[in-house]
């Protein structure tokens, strides 16, 4: 059958589409990117935003039309929006076949070949923690490959739906990712990407008290991926700051393959706003681990996750949260208009700031942002960087783009040695808005 997957939200969920559409192949299904072509159309959603939430809803909804004139087709939800509302959204949407939560997702083409049979509606929103392992298989090889380390979240954020949706924190064993990781380099991966939505709680049994300053498991994971002959490059995301203890630090600066790049959330500047979202750090805190991971790493950037306009945010911590940002001085950062989610903590208290408050706040970091980028890319012109080889610009088909370690984007010429998944230096001699620009380097 032909299949039509569309993902929403998160890293971890267009992970799963990937693996999920690599399974179904297993299974002699072949995928698409039409929706008319399609005989199953597959969407999985995320939960973690309002805005996520509808504009999934509303493409679902979309489809009654397609049903009508193909009324064999079928058409699924999984990820964190079925895990959510399971039964509501069969009977919210007549047309649609199935409904699959997060701890189910392996199973879409035993639910596809049921239905085929027996046209039944379904809805199945329970965990299988133990199962965590069986969508491991990659997808098509590529010069990339992601692999989720973890899944689910013990930290209950105040304002976050995650740990209800994706469940307890689970870490999957060692040796399965770097078998993993391994049959993947041996396909042609160079940089690994290491997903869990607190990533750098790996291996600690979703204890949630960070640990003592010598015991990491995250970092002996790094530390043997390091290991793997023909793998360049490590990223992770998300890791949680008071995570990053002498021992992962240590690591980090040590394993030449890992980057210097951490997206490090923060949420907010000011320690009674981290106080009612239950983040366990303060603002002072997180400077200083900064302050710590940069006297480790000179070269690292960070970017982040910050939310405008929680309950009881004033202008005043509004003002922190600016300020912070500027200390640190990310050079990237998602800024989230707080919205509350059904079931989360924050939900049960009002949402006191306006809309149009939020929308200001939200303008006024963005700009912040801007302007920031902006300089932190002209200080590159001039210098040589290094770039892992991506392929074709998608805005411009004469160039290529790489990315640096640092998480920089960088366009070039390529010559008649360029190759995606390779390194490669180029000279900048040009900034952008949000990428840099440079003559690529011949091989030594
Ligand atoms: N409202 C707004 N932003 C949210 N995030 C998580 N929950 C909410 C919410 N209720 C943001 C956080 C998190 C990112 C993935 O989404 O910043 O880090
Ligand atoms: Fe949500 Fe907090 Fe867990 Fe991140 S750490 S997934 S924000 S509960």
């Amino acid at each position: 059958m032909k299949i039509f997957i569309k993902t929403y939200g998160c890293q971890m969920n267009e992970r799963d589409s990937e693996a999920l559409g690599a399974m179904l192949c297993r299974n002699g299904h072949t995928l698409t990117d039409v929706e008319k072509d399609a005989d199953v159309l597959l969407f999985n959603t995320c939960s973690v935003r309002d805005a996520a939430e509808r504009k999934a809803k509303g493409k679902i909804g979309f489809m009654r039309k397609l049903k009508k004139q193909k009324p064999e087709i079928i058409i699924g939800v999984l990820g964190c929006m079925a895990q959510r509302l399971g039964d509501e959204l069969l009977a919210e949407l007549p047309h649609l076949d199935f409904v699959l939560g997060t701890g189910q997702i392996h199973r879409v083409p035993e639910m596809i070949e049921n239905i085929q049979k027996t046209r039944c509606r379904v809805s199945e929103t329970e965990f299988f923690p133990d199962e965590i392992e069986m969508l491991g298989a990659h997808g098509e090889a590529s010069w990339s490959g992601q692999i989720a380390i973890t899944r689910g979240c013990n930290r209950f954020c105040s304002y976050c739906i995650v740990p209800y949706v994706r469940g307890r924190e689970v870490s999957r064993s060692r040796e399965s990712i770097l078998a993993e990781a391994r049959a993947m380099v041996d396909a042609g991966v160079r940089e690994i990407l290491l997903l869990g939505q607190n990533v750098a709680a790996y291996g600690l049994n979703g204890d949630i008290r960070p640990p003592a300053d010598d015991h990491s498991p995250f970092a002996e994971l790094l530390e043997e991926l390091n290991e793997i002959p023909g793998l360049l490059r490590i990223r992770y995301t998300s890791p949680y700051v008071s995570y990053f203890n002498k021992r992962l630090i240590s690591a980090l600066a040590n394993c030449s393959k890992v980057c210097h790049n951490i997206h490090l959330p923060l949420q907010s500047g000011s320690d009674r706003i981290l106080k009612a979202m239950n983040r366990q750090y303060t603002a002072a805190g997180y400077l200083e681990k900064v302050a710590e991971l940069r006297q480790a790493i000179p070269d690292l950037t960070f970017s982040t996750d910050v939310i405008v306009g929680f309950p009881g945010e004033t202008e005043e911590d509004f003002n922190m949260t600016r300020q912070l940002m500027n200390e640190v001085g990310f050079e990237q950062a998602f800024i989230f208009k707080y919205s509350p989610r059904p079931g989360a903590k924050s939900a049960e208290i009002a949402d006191t700031v306006s809309e149009e408050v939020k929308l200001e706040r939200n303008n006024i970091l963005l700009d912040d942002l801007k302007a920031r980028i902006s300089g932190k890319l002209q200080t590159l012109s001039g210098s040589v960087v290094e770039v892992l080889v991506e392929g074709v610009s998608s805005r411009n088909q004469e160039r290529w783009t790489g990315r640096t370690g640092t998480n920089f984007v960088v366009h070039f010429e390529p010559d008649d040695d360029c190759v995606p998944g390779t390194l490669r230096k180029v000279e900048v001699s040009r900034s952008g808005a949000v990428s840099v620009s440079g003559k690529l380097l011949p091989l030594d």
